[in-house]
């Protein structure tokens, strides 16, 4: 989750023009969320027992629907990923990744 908030992160501060557009940077940290987004269903496969962590119980009462919502991440990023090419993208790219990550953490995260 860490490496898809930094890769968030160079997507959102390009969106917000507080960094110079670059459709390669773009799309490599397009193509980090995908890929770190295909490996969320392992990572939480095991009951998570650190107190510290902000994973709700919810997960394991439905993993499948825990893994749509990493799965529907995963190709909104991989798509992006593929064909984000102009600044004018960025917005509405930032905005479909948001609401990837809010559907899941609204459910499943403290
Ligand atoms: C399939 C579910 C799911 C999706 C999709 C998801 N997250 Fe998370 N995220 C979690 C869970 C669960 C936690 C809590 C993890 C913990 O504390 O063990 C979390 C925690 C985080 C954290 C806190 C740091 C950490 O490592 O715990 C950040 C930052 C984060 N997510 C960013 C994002 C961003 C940005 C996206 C979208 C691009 C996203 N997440 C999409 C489930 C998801």
């Amino acid at each position: 989750m860490k490496s898809i908030g930094d890769a968030m992160k160079v997507l959102g501060s390009m969106a917000k023009g507080q960094a110079d557009f670059d459709a390669g940077a773009a799309q490599t940290a397009a193509a980090a969320i995908a890929r770190h987004s295909a490996k969320t269903p392992a990572l939480f496969e095991a009951r998570e027992t650190d107190p510290k962590s902000e994973a709700k119980p919810a997960i394991w009462a439905d993993f499948a629907d825990f893994t749509a919502k990493a799965d529907a991440l995963e190709s909104a990023a991989l798509e992006i990923s593929e064909t984000l090419t102009t600044p004018d993208e960025l917005v509405p790219s930032v905005q479909r990744l948001g609401q990837a990550c809010k559907a899941c953490h609204s459910l499943y995260r403290e």
